[in-house]
């Protein structure tokens, strides 16, 4: 019975017997079996069967014996290794191979690493970067590795500038992560979102929520075309980004929308206002973390179907539309999660924690909230979940788009604080009338200011 412990004695020995093993072997498998569990290896361990498996027809036995081979360090035959390499074609074997090269540490072996960063697989090149990174300080090295930042892929583009240029480039704020400035605290302003910004200075809001206005399918904002209204949000968006803390979320509520037919003649147009976002955001430093799907009753939305449920004929096909889309993005960031988490006092964090009963998928059956002034305002159970599950007591959380206020009034519920921005008078109004029921005990009162008094207060 062939059995880890029995593998270990035999790897021992130092006289071969793990050779004979595998050579009285039938099937791939107990080989496979026999070299995953092999362990370190001792310095008097006999190799040779090792590089007789590279020559194997299973991929799998190939790619455990280039592992092993990996851990003879100084014994081992890199260029048995290279010319695998070379005449391989499964991509495992390939990547292992230039792993366990890798993993040598052995400064005679970056002129081989240099060599895998031209091939066509990032995750070799990945491999490499990672292999060469570990001779730190080494000009030679960073020669090689700086002009990647203009590499195709993506993964290779992003280790690099982490590496070489994050530091370089970043501006540094003058607050700490979990603080913000004083005139940003409880404040909804009446202004054009682009303009109120103009006044907050960099990393200043920890969580961005909002449902930007959905192109021309309501009244309140008109666009001349979709393409303005797209171009509008791009640079809405590059201006959160700007005001963000490093690592910090952005959530966006929307959804595609349909605008009617000019006539019977025509057609309506649907606008994928989601997927056309997209990639506006990630263009600017958004890093797409997840879509929560808003999933709502069917009754509560604008019947679709009736059509088709008389006709039946394909292609007349149209479904309630009974989601949204909760776009959940981060500000890029070489950082991990856990570089924010620990900016936090552990009393916060600990406060902060969310309670039993959160949602623990990406689809969130809210009922849709409806408003006598205010057409398209957010639930307070959606506002709440969002603002719970990616910010801490303390935090501000901003939306560039106010409308009646509910992410305002959701926040400080949360004692989470609030700096909203809202263009139209009528519903800025709306939120101050709002606010006079609420919160008359809360230690700070919101402030509504016009975009002068807001100038006045920054600066
Ligand atoms: C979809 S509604 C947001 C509703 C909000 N989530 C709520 O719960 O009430 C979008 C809002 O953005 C406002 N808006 C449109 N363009 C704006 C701009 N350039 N600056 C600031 N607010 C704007 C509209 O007046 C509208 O109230």
């Amino acid at each position: 019975m062939m059995t880890k412990e029995y593998i270990t004695k035999l790897k021992h020995n130092g006289n071969g017997d793990i050779a004979n093993l595998v050579k009285t072997q039938r099937d791939a498998g107990s080989i496979n079996y026999i070299l995953e569990n092999l362990g370190q290896l001792p310095s008097n361990f006999q190799s040779d069967f090792l590089y007789k498996l590279l020559d194997h027809p299973h991929a799998q036995v190939r790619l455990n014996a280039v592992k092993n081979i990996g851990k003879l360090k100084e014994n081992s035959d890199v260029n048995a290794l290279l010319e695998l390499y070379n005449r391989e074609t499964d991509t495992g074997v390939r990547r292992e191979i230039v792993s366990a090269i890798g993993r040598q540490r052995k400064s005679t072996n970056k002129s081989l690493l240099y060599k895998f960063l031209s091939d066509t697989d990032p995750k070799i090149i990945c491999q490499a970067i990672r292999g060469l990174l570990v001779f730190e300080n080494d000009k030679d090295v960073e020669e090689h590795l700086r002009p990647l930042v203009n590499h195709e892929n993506e993964m290779v583009r992003t280790v690099i500038y982490k590496e070489y240029f994050a530091k370089e480039k970043k501006q540094k704020s003058n607050l700490p992560h979990i603080e913000t400035y004083e005139f940003l605290k409880n404040v909804v302003v009446n202004a054009d979102v682009l303009e109120a910004l103009k006044y907050v200075p960099n990393e200043s809001v920890h969580l961005t929520f909002t449902s930007p206005p959905y192109y021309n399918a309501r009244d309140y904002s008109i666009y001349p075309s979709y393409q303005a209204y797209l171009d509008f949000l791009d640079k809405v968006f590059q201006e959160t980004h700007r005001i963000t803390k490093e690592g910090r979320f952005l959530i966006v509520n929307t959804s595609p929308i349909i605008i009617p037919r000019v006539s019977r003649s025509h057609s309506s147009k649907r606008y994928g206002i989601p997927f056309d976002l997209h990639p506006y955001l990630v263009k600017n430093g958004w890093e797409f973390i997840d879509d929560i799907i808003w999933l709502k009753p069917e009754a509560s939305v604008k019947n679709r179907i009736g059509g088709f449920m008389q006709h039946r004929k394909p292609l007349g096909y149209k479904p309630n539309s009974v989601t949204e889309y909760l776009m959940v993005y981060r500000k890029s960031t070489e950082k991990l999660l856990d570089w924010n988490m620990r900016s936090y006092d552990p009393k916060i964090v600990e406060d902060s924690k969310v309670a039993d009963g959160y949602e623990t998928t990406n689809v969130w059956r809210i009922d849709p909230c409806f408003d006598k002034v205010h057409s398209a305002i957010f639930p307070v159970e959606l506002c709440k979940r969002v603002i719970q599950y990616y910010s801490y007591k303390g935090d501000l959380v901003f939306d560039p788009f106010g409308g009646s206020g509910t992410v305002g009034r959701t926040a400080k519920a949360l004692e989470r604080l609030f700096f909203l921005t809202e263009q139209e008078p009528k519903y800025f109004e709306y939120m101050q009338s709002k606010q006079k029921y609420q919160s008359i005990f809360k230690e700070r009162t919101t402030r509504f200011l016009t975009l002068e008094q807001f100038k006045e207060i920054a600066k």
